[in-house]
């Protein structure tokens, strides 16, 4: 699996940034070593200070991924620029100025054209075609269990990566989960260990009776409630996941929940999709491990089926980008919103996770709002900040008396959109207002 990428010339400029404290310590020392009447010990750790805080902004610099780097580096050139100005600070307070070296001269000159060009090489397009990797998501013949979990990894992250997107397959599981321990955003439970709590789940009372009884049938799925192991548990998750609803993650007290049915448009995962899915949750905890899978390997006619019915679809498989050529149905449906949004006159978009999109309406109350803190004065500026910068206002959610989580809406769809596209999609989105009331 490819990592998601970093940007190499952000992390050379981080590098860079901390040998520059470096020099700017040694020659202060250097200096108060020189003078008389110089406080070596205050200037000393202040600079040694510099120093340490753009090293810790180093090293936070190599565990980021292209767009957190683009917005961090700033955090850094902050630190700089501060030391620039203790720096002058420091000389005059020694009587020093004409000994100021030419560094600090030099330091802002490649500051500015580092800059830039960063800025520049960020603007081209970043997209990147490796080759597919072995074992996607076709299958043919025999197959291992560790392809078939691979092909599950692959229908939840995608078999390629975009520089600067969050890596997303055709599942989109994770606009919304997370899987690795201590990482979470907030309003879907993280998917670490799912394998090891499928097992216990489906012992528990809460399990057995809410919101449904085991063997009654769910309204939203049509699947009468049935799982005993863990396998069964993770399916049904799939299945129908107002089935059961993980504490505290659901709507209307824990009741109803906000994870679109898996194998239903738009995401629509066939079964031996599904089972590949649950094979990849299944060993992803124990790498190498397969020997928790209790899910069948596909056999050689299932595969025709599956591949009569779904001829080679490799959606997955694609960078998600929309060029606004597109209709505004398959281009919403592309970019995920309708998983997250009810949106009026998009078929299929019953997402709960978020705001209804009434934003006809809906826009002008929120820049109304004494809360409001964004830049939009009209609907459309504020529908184009709501999907470039999700942050800038985050909305309450009144049936529930709080907000919305805020950073569960994806903070990168600006990496997805061409110009036209973004006008297109804030056009439509700018008008949707609730449909006229029935009778
Ligand atoms: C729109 C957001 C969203 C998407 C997309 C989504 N989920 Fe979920 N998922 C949730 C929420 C919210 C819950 C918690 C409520 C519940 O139990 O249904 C959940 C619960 C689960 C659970 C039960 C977790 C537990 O701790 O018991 C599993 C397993 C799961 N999801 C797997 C997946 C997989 C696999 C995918 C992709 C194929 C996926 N989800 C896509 C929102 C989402
Ligand atoms: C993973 C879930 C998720 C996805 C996918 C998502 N959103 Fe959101 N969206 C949210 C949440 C949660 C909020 C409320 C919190 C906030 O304001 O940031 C929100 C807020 C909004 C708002 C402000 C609504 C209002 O009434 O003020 C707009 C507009 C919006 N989203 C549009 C979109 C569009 C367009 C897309 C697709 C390009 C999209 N969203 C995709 C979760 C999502």
């Amino acid at each position: 699996m490819l990592p998601e990428q970093h940007d190499i010339l952000w992390t050379f400029m981080t590098i860079m940034l901390t040998v520059f404290t470096v020099i700017a310590f040694i020659n202060v020392i250097k200096h108060c070593r020189e003078q008389e009447g110089i406080n070596t010990k205050l200037w000393g750790s202040i600079f040694g200070g510099f120093v340490f805080i753009s090293f810790l902004c180093t090293r936070h610099m190599f565990t980021l991924v292209q767009g957190e780097q683009l917005i961090f580096i700033w955090t850094q050139v902050g630190v700089i620029f501060l030391l620039l100005l203790v720096w002058g600070i420091f000389f005059k307070s020694a009587q020093i100025e004409d000994q100021s070296p030419p560094l600090i001269r030099a330091a802002f000159f490649w500051l500015v054209v580092g800059l830039l060009l960063a800025g520049y090489t960020n603007w081209l397009p970043q997209q990147r075609s490796d080759p597919p990797p072995k074992g996607g998501a076709q299958i043919s013949g025999d197959i291992t269990m560790e392809d078939y979990a691979e092909m599950g990894r692959v229908i939840v992250f995608g078999a390629k990566q975009v520089a600067g997107q969050k890596a997303i397959g055709k599942g989109q599981c994770p606009l919304c989960h997370t899987f690795d321990p201590g990482d979470n955003i907030g309003r879907c439970p993280n998917l670490f260990g799912v394998e090891e709590r499928s097992h216990t789940r489906v012992q528990e009372e809460r399990y057995l009776n809410e919101p449904i009884k085991v063997g009654e049938t769910d309204p939203a799925s049509g699947i009468k409630k049935y799982a005993k192991t863990g396998e069964d548990y993770i399916r049904e998750s799939l299945e129908c996941p107002s089935c059961y609803v993980v504490k505290g993650y659901g709507k209307a007290g824990d009741t109803k929940s906000p994870m679109p049915v898996i194998v239903k448009p738009p995401i629509s995962l066939s079964p031996i999709e599904v089972n590949a899915v649950i094979a990849w949750l299944q060993s992803k905890d124990t790498p190498g491990d397969f020997s928790k899978v209790t899910v069948p390997l596909p056999s050689a006619e299932d595969s025709a089926a599956q591949a009569e019915e779904a001829p080679a679809e490799e959606e997955g498989d694609k960078p998600i980008f929309v060029t606004g050529t597109e209709d505004i149905q398959a281009m919403i449906n592309t970019l995920g919103c309708p998983l997250c949004h009810t949106i009026p006159g998009v078929e299929g978009a019953v997402g709960e996770l978020g705001p209804v999109l009434h934003e006809k309406t809906n826009a002008p109350n929120r820049i109304a709002d004494p809360r409001y803190e964004g830049k939009a004065t009209n609907t459309k500026e504020y529908v184009r900040e709501s999907i470039l910068d999700p942050g800038a206002y985050v909305v309450m959610n009144e049936a529930e008396g709080e907000l919305f989580p805020d950073g569960v809406m994806p903070q990168n769809f600006k990496n997805m959109l061409s110009v036209e596209a973004l006008d297109k999609l804030v056009d439509f989105i700018s008008n949707t207002e609730a449909p006229p009331e029935e009778g």
